[in-house]
């Protein structure tokens, strides 16, 4: 009998490169051999079902994961399709970000997440852990980080609030944070998942929870300001070395309690209008010989990396560390605005790791009609990111052809202003998730997201019989154009 009725009904996903169907089932799915062939490539493997078991073949244990992983797509009723597969990735960064600065998930949703990344062979978590609406990491050097820092300030998270916040609760939340065995917990759940967990701790913008917590962080003519201005005067000081000192103090906690080579040090939207005041940045600028703010910026930027760099680390961050003066050597953007960051970093030699807003922002719209979920504001500037739509994006495009070796991957990020819980969060990701993870997976001559749709909605299924609450996904012929 052919099997391959039964494999469009399968949530086999992300597709493997070479997949050839036999004829019927496996008589014993259960016994399982393994051996390693070290000529495959890191991630891959090869995956034999006869009639008489199964064969897994892989040069490294993560390999063998995702063999495993494949496996679990293919059973069906308990039934595995006699098959023969030869697999391994597109990218070799393939992640999901979850921002737990503007709400806080807690370790059991994180958990959660990190199995749906594995099921669908994702393997970075970026962990957004810093923002203006709290701060969730236990830094021993700095106790008020956590006591202060991870409270909502309640007037300020009113006062600021944008048009479609205006339901989010505005109510005291927190003190919500992870203490440094709660990441430990963390850190091994993940690791036998193959996932690394990509800390980001906001520098120098997106501070205000810091701030709050520690106002000597603030360049002293503008701290009268701060009830004021918020959000607008929520930059550091790039003055002040009692600053950087501080900011190496709680790299050097995150560096002891994260193995990742990389650590993201944020440097997106950080408002500078506050350092033209300054006398202390004005007079770093002076003595380091830097023509304006964005060059203050950079030369933060270069500090934090070689700071990193001393310690075997490689620092990234948002695409605004390409502005001003060269970046350090080593350093990874993250091209988030569009492509001109990665074609920018990539063309200076820098890795780059992509997530345009269009194909990436899993808080923006999903182009379904009758949503019950709000979504961020600026996505009415783009199309809607529907599941075709991300299921369309090539993260090469745009890159010269002997600069592609610089883009290690893309990932889908979670901003969560608009996102209170796991059932929300479930909703707006995973769906347009499923859909990155064919992308960053199978190779590009192999997608046809009319065969994807069945297994997306196969994989959907799935989710649903566990009770998650997974979004649908609008047929791209059938998108009305006004979503
Ligand atoms: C960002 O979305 N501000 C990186
Ligand atoms: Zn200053």
């Amino acid at each position: 009998m052919s099997v391959l009725p039964v494999l469009c009904t399968l949530a086999l996903l992300p597709m493997p490169r070479e997949f050839t169907p036999g004829d019927g089932f496996c008589g014993d799915p259960a016994k399982i051999e393994y051996t390693v062939d070290r000529s495959l490539p890191a991630e891959g493997y090869t995956l034999n079902v006869t009639k008489e078991g199964v064969r897994i073949t892989s040069a490294t244990p993560a390999g063998h994961f995702y063999a495993e992983r494949t496996l679990d797509d293919l059973k069906a009723d308990g039934r595995l399709p006699i098959c023969r597969i030869k697999d391994a990735p597109a990218y070799r960064w393939r992640g999901l970000h979850l921002d737990e600065s503007r709400h806080f998930f807690g370790k059991q949703v994180v958990k959660r997440f990190i199995d749906r990344m594995a099921a669908l062979k994702f393997n970075v978590f970026h962990w957004h852990l810093t923002d203006h609406q709290g701060w969730r990491l236990q830094i021993d050097a700095c106790p008020e980080l956590t006591e202060k820092g991870s409270i909502r300030n309640v007037p300020e998270w009113k006062r600021m609030r944008p048009r479609e916040w205006l339901d989010v609760d505005a109510a005291a939340y927190g003190p919500y944070f992870y203490t440094k065995d709660d990441v430990r917990e963390i850190l091994s759940y993940a690791h036998a998942r193959h996932i690394t967990v990509m800390p980001e701790i906001e520098i120098p913008g997106h501070s205000l929870a810091a701030i709050r917590a520690c106002p000597f962080l603030l360049c002293p003519d503008s701290r009268d300001k701060l009830d004021k201005l918020g959000y607008r005067c929520a930059t550091i000081c790039a003055g002040s070395d009692e600053v950087l000192r501080f900011y190496e103090k709680v790299l050097d906690e995150v560096c002891a309690l994260f193995p990742s080579v990389y650590i993201h040090t944020g440097g997106d939207e950080a408002r500078k209008d506050i350092w033209r005041e300054c006398p202390r940045c004005q007079a770093r600028i002076k003595k380091e010989g830097l023509k304006d703010e964005t060059e203050l910026q950079a030369w933060l930027t270069r500090h934090f990396a070689d700071y990193l760099a001393a310690k075997g680390r490689r620092l990234v961050g948002w695409d605004e560390i390409l502005e001003g003066d060269a970046l350090a050597a080593g350093a990874v953007v993250m091209s988030w605005r569009g492509r001109k960051g990665a074609i920018a970093a990539a063309m200076a030699g820098h890795d780059v790791i992509l997530c345009p807003e269009q194909y990436c922002y899993y808080d923006f719209r999903q182009g379904l009609a009758n949503d019950p979920e709000t979504y961020h504001g600026k996505s009415r500037q783009f199309a809607p990111v529907s599941a075709a739509m991300v299921y369309s994006f090539d993260p090469c495009e745009g890159i010269p052809s002997d600069r592609r070796g610089h883009v290690i991957g893309a990932q889908g990020n979670s901003w969560t202003e608009l996102t209170l819980d796991e059932k929300t969060l479930d909703w707006k990701l995973w769906t347009r998730a499923a859909a990155l993870a064919e992308v960053l997976w199978t190779s590009p001559e192999k997608r046809d997201f009319s065969a994807f749709a069945p297994r997306l909605e196969a994989f959907r299924a799935k989710l649903k019989a566990k009770g998650v609450n997974v979004a649908p996904f609008a047929d791209p012929s059938a998108m009305p154009s006004v979503f």
